[in-house]
């Protein structure tokens, strides 16, 4: 079941008066993957600020190749489609901005404030509360189109199974406030639009990716970088203007762009 909200005036008006950039949001029951149902649209030549929305996920995305799983009506899980003016090496800024945006609206709405783990985890303590999954569909000489999904745990049915109650939260759980789903993406749209619209000067990309650094949980952990061809440890020691990561390995500082890190705990 799709439905869309696109000129029903649900959603506020963008700035400067015009029309809001997520103005056109496509709700479904049930799908395989938001993430996949707008690269596909975007591949169809579907505008900036699409926004698809599901109860559930068939076939979830999470990053690395990874599933992404939910029980029906638990978490927001929905997916915002840019086509962005912006160099390859400065697109993470949109899963930078979108971080941003998911910890500050999780505040707004429930009081908790989660950390930000490079490069995508909203986390409160060690536990998992969502992710970011950016995806982009890359044309011949350009990113015509990058689709970046969020999934944020809200309220588990029941307790979080025992696999998963070690590593992962919930958003009522960690704030005993119970967020509906529509108001945190509400929210979420109008912070992601605000940082977006300042990606666009080189000051309002220092500022956001300054601000990223401030709030990284993996500054000064001691970590392990997993890539696809390498693994190595180090410290997570600086975030560039691009949203990377920089982690200190003795000698020099090495670029992280893409992988996995795990926070390593020091043994009591
Ligand atoms: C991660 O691995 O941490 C990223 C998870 C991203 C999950 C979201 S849920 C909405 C959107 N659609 C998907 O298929 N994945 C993302």
């Amino acid at each position: 079941m799709v439905s869309s909200m696109a000129g029903d005036g649900a959603r506020p008006r963008g700035l400067g008066g015009g029309e809001a950039l997520f103005g056109d949001i496509r709700r479904f029951d049930s799908i395989d993957s938001t993430n996949r149902y707008l690269l596909d649209e975007a591949r169809r030549g579907a505008p900036e600020g699409l926004v698809a929305v599901a109860d559930h996920q068939g076939a979830g995305r999470g990053r690395l190749g990874r599933t992404w799983e939910a029980p029906a009506g638990s978490s927001l899980l929905a997916s915002v489609l840019f086509r962005p003016e912006l160099d390859a090496s400065q697109l993470h800024l949109l899963t930078v901005i979108s971080g941003l945006a998911a910890a500050d609206a999780c505040f707004e709405l429930s009081g908790v404030m989660p950390g930000l783990k490079w490069p995508n985890d909203l986390m409160v303590g060690h536990r998992k509360l969502g992710g970011i999954l950016a995806e982009a569909d890359l044309a011949p000489s350009a990113v015509s189109a990058v689709v970046v999904g969020i999934g944020i745990n809200l309220s588990w049915p029941g307790e979080l199974p025992a696999d998963l109650s070690s590593t992962a939260v919930t958003l009522e759980e960690a704030s005993g406030v119970v967020v509906k789903r529509d108001p945190l993406l509400d929210s979420i749209l109008s912070l992601v639009e605000l940082r977006y619209r300042r990606l666009g000067d080189p000051w309002g990309r220092a500022a956001q990716a300054t601000e990223y650094k401030a709030r990284c949980t993996t500054l000064g952990q001691a970590v392990r970088i997993e890539m696809a061809d390498e693994t190595f440890t180090g410290t997570g020691a600086d975030i560039d203007n691009e949203g990377h990561l920089l982690v200190d390995v003795g000698m020099c500082l090495r670029k992280v762009t893409a992988g996995d890190v795990v926070h390593l705990r020091p043994i009591a």
